[in-house]
């Protein structure tokens, strides 16, 4: 812990990802606490009365997670979601890059709270150096005796393997994820059953994000109570929020949750760069409804006051967005992504992203026509909530909230359509009048 900073004390030093430096500054003391003087049941207690929540996107408290597996389970799973494919989001790679033994140690003390003997992790097929990394510290780790058979002579065991996906967003979905582990489609799979119950190979199976397994060892070695005394009460604990744009400081920062936007933004962020204004903000990934500059400025960082001012803490990938950018541009880059990474298993999806992103260019390229704002609204009306996983809301909330904020900027495009339609008319002698948009 170093300036109230347990997950990210080793980042941007050169040896931090190094078993020595690790072990040197109290690293696998939190593992050997757990198998050495608690129960599987003790740890999941501890991590439960942390409050910790789930850092992958939905907030679901770990602890309580781990409590559905079922008691009398024989073959458990555990997977580690390092898919990071959420636009705007670079926390994760940050976290194994810098400091990946934090994330096995968490990892392997999760795994014994429920009593899992193979542990995934399963990592983004971009991060070709990060997986180099992750393996090199996998190894390091087998080698003091950390990972195998009867680890530091507790009597409990665990197997890590490195698992690269191949470079899907669904893939982070953990049904998905574990489906493509298997060697399937990475395909998500209608829940319930949860995975908790019948996941990996139709056993129970967790799956937990990076971010929040990297937290697990500081509750174990410090207490659930020094946990609480970052954070809120409801959000406890400290976030971190990969931020891009055009601020003056971008950047991975962790802070408690719970801090004001207002302070994040001018005391850390350095406001924004000369010359440019700020008009939005997607706070948690690209997936979650944006907020205009003056929705978001007296807002506090934490999963709560997020969803009171309508948006979600997400995966605390922070977009901010200046006066400069047209936000019809920006949406199209966006359900471009979308389109592009459904899978097509939901007609819903399949279609609808495709529909968004053809009506959403159009209008950016000027070719918008009559009825088109109303369109966007009535397609994501056939979207949302009615798909297997939620990759159709993670379109239709950013969407909604675009055009819902900003629509002068979707109107604007359409009227300059109809005044270049009705200037050509003009042209060739044929409307009694001609209309240009304000
Ligand atoms: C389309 C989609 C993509 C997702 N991508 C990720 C991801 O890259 N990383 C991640 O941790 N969770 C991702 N999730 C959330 C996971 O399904 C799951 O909730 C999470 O890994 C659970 O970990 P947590 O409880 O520690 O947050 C994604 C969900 C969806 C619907």
């Amino acid at each position: 812990m170093k300036d109230g900073r347990m997950l990210s004390a080793r980042f941007g030093r050169v040896d931090g990802h190094r078993l020595a430096v690790y072990e040197r500054e109290g690293g696998y003391t939190a593992l050997r606490k757990a198998l050495g003087s608690m129960s599987p049941a003790e740890v999941r207690e501890e991590v439960e009365k942390a409050g910790l929540r789930g850092r992958g996107g939905a907030g679901f408290p770990a602890g309580v997670k781990w409590g559905f597996v079922p008691k009398q389970a024989e073959q458990v799973y555990f997977f580690v979601n390092a898919d990071e494919s959420e636009p705007g989001t670079f926390k994760d790679r940050y976290l194994l890059d810098y400091d990946p033994h934090q994330t096995i140690e968490g990892s392997i003390i999760s795994s014994y709270a429920v009593n899992a003997a193979l542990c995934f992790i399963y990592i983004r097929g971009e991060f070709g150096w990060l997986i180099d990394r992750v393996n090199r510290a996998v190894d390091e780790a087998y080698a003091a005796g950390y990972l195998g058979r009867d680890i530091l002579g507790s009597g409990y065991g665990l197997e890590m393997i490195v698992h690269k996906g191949a470079g899907a967003y669904i893939c982070g979905e953990e049904t998905g994820l574990i489906n493509s582990v298997e060697g399937r489609k990475g395909q998500p799979n209608i829940k319930p059953p949860f995975p908790a119950v019948s996941g990996f190979l139709g056993q129970p199976t967790i799956v937990n994000n990076v971010e929040t397994l990297a937290s697990v060892p500081f509750i174990i070695n410090d207490g659930f109570e020094a946990y609480r005394r970052f954070g809120t009460e409801k959000s406890p604990g400290t976030k971190l929020w990969s931020v891009s744009g055009p601020v003056k400081k971008p950047g991975v920062y962790e802070v408690p949750l719970g801090i004001p936007f207002r302070e994040f933004f001018h005391d850390h962020l350095g406001g924004m760069v000369e010359g440019e204004k700020l008009k939005a903000v997607i706070v948690g990934g690209s997936s979650v409804p944006v907020l205009t500059a003056d929705e978001i400025m007296d807002v506090d960082l934490d999963y709560e006051s997020l969803a009171e001012a309508g948006t979600m803490l997400g995966s605390g990938g922070m977009i901010v967005i200046p006066e400069s950018l047209g936000m019809v541009e920006l949406i199209e880059v966006l359900m471009h992504f979308y389109w592009d990474e459904s899978c097509g298993q939901c007609t819903p999806c399949r279609e609808g992203t495709g529909w968004l992103h053809k009506i959403v260019k159009r209008m950016r390229r000027g070719e918008g026509v009559g009825g088109d704002i109303e369109r966007l609204e009535t397609i994501c009306d056939g979207m949302a909530g009615l798909t297997i996983c939620p990759l159709s809301d993670a379109a239709v909330m950013p969407m909604r909230s675009f055009v819902e904020k900003f629509r002068p900027e979707f109107e604007a495009l359409i009227e300059k359509k109809a005044a270049l339609v009705a200037a050509s008319r003009w042209a060739r002698g044929e409307p009694e009048k001609q209309t240009w948009p304000s």
